[in-house]
């Protein structure tokens, strides 16, 4: 079995890897089998994992040290690509003709049914996709056939890594290989851009203007500055919530509540269902499960759902910090 779980003890280096065809096809290998692999894009290094793989998700939320789950974005090499795992409207392929390959990020709605981890879309019904320019990044990304979820190869709090010093020096110990391609070109996150409503919505400036957006799609909302807006994309608020109320640190559930549980499962059972995050107690295992368990229970009729508690350690904290706002009282 592949051991997903990020190394956090100082042990462990990573490889260094060369853009040569051998270091790419390494790179491949190594998504592929779920590991984690910081790589170059013109804009700053990413953490790259297997898009479809839930633990390796997860452990890039284990490696940044993120206490929250934002959602991610899904890099593929290509426009068709991008089509088989976001919905595109006439915008969507508009704007990517002009500029994929290239520093724009769109945020789509998923088709159901995706084989992507609902861990990328921190359980939303949207997806953030990007064609990277870059040729290592192009080169990756084709020969690991697989989306890569990719955050910038920093820890939480820090600045984005254009180098691959950089990289070393911020997860150095929590990555299994970098590859070594030099310095990014624009040095500054990609441009995202939010296409799920009528109206697109800028969530994050980049290299790609709206101006340019504009000529192409007609009005560009622009949430800086504008107090109505959404809080900048680190901060929304939006993540999926379960239809059903969520009562935390539950240590049994009563007749009518599903149970969602943590660690070994000893003791009697009363609810109507129960799905376990984690029999071994494994945070990251816990992760990977959450979002998908949360959407089966809720999936599964009941009105209540109980959570067992989560001990408030490494993922532990993000995993918390989702589950409060899912028993938060809605408005
Ligand atoms: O330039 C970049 O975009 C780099 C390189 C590696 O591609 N990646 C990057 O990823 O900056 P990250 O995770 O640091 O930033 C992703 C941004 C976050 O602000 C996140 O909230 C937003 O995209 N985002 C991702 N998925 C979203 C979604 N479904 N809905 C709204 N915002 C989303
Ligand atoms: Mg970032």
């Amino acid at each position: 079995m592949t051991d997903h779980s990020a190394p956090d003890t100082g042990e462990k280096r990573p490889a260094l890897i060369p853009t040569t065809p051998a270091g790419i096809a390494q790179a491949g290998e190594l998504l592929r089998a779920g590991r984690l692999v910081a790589f170059p894009t013109e804009t700053v290094y990413g953490l790259g994992a297997d898009a479809t793989d839930d633990r390796a998700v997860a452990a890039i939320f284990a490696a940044k040290g993120r206490p929250q789950f934002n959602p991610l974005i899904a890099h593929v090499p290509d426009l068709a690509s991008a089509q088989s795992w976001g919905l595109f409207d006439d915008r969507a392929h508009d704007l990517a003709t002009q500029f994929w390959p290239g520093p724009l990020t769109m945020v789509v709605p998923r088709p159901a049914n995706s084989a992507l981890s609902l861990l990328v879309s921190a359980g939303l019904d949207s997806i953030a996709i990007r064609v990277p320019g870059h040729p290592v990044a192009q080169a990756i990304l084709r020969t690991a056939g697989k989306p890569i979820a990719a955050p910038s190869a920093n820890r939480s709090g820090a600045v984005s890594p254009t180098t691959p010093h950089h990289v070393l020096e911020s997860l150095g110990d929590r990555v299994d290989a970098i590859v070594t391609g030099g310095k990014c070109m624009v040095g500054l996150e990609s441009t995202v851009i939010d296409l799920t409503g009528p109206e697109a919505v800028l969530l994050r400036p980049g290299a790609v203007l709206p101006d340019e957006m504009e000529r192409l799609i007609g009005p560009v909302r622009l949430s800086a500055g504008d107090p109505t807006a959404p809080k900048s994309p680190g901060q929304l608020e939006s993540h999926y919530a379960p239809n059903a109320a969520v009562r935390l640190n539950a240590s049994s559930a009563e007749e009518d509540e599903a149970f969602l549980t943590f660690g070994p499962d000893r003791f009697v059972f009363g609810g109507t269902t129960r799905l376990n995050l984690s029999l071994e107690g494994d945070l990251n295992e816990a992760a990977a499960n959450l979002f998908s368990h949360l959407r089966s229970l809720d999936q599964s009729g009941t009105r209540r759902i109980a959570v067992m508690p989560i001990p408030e350690v490494g993922l532990g904290l993000a995993i918390n910090d989702r589950l409060r706002r899912a028993a938060a009282p809605r408005s």
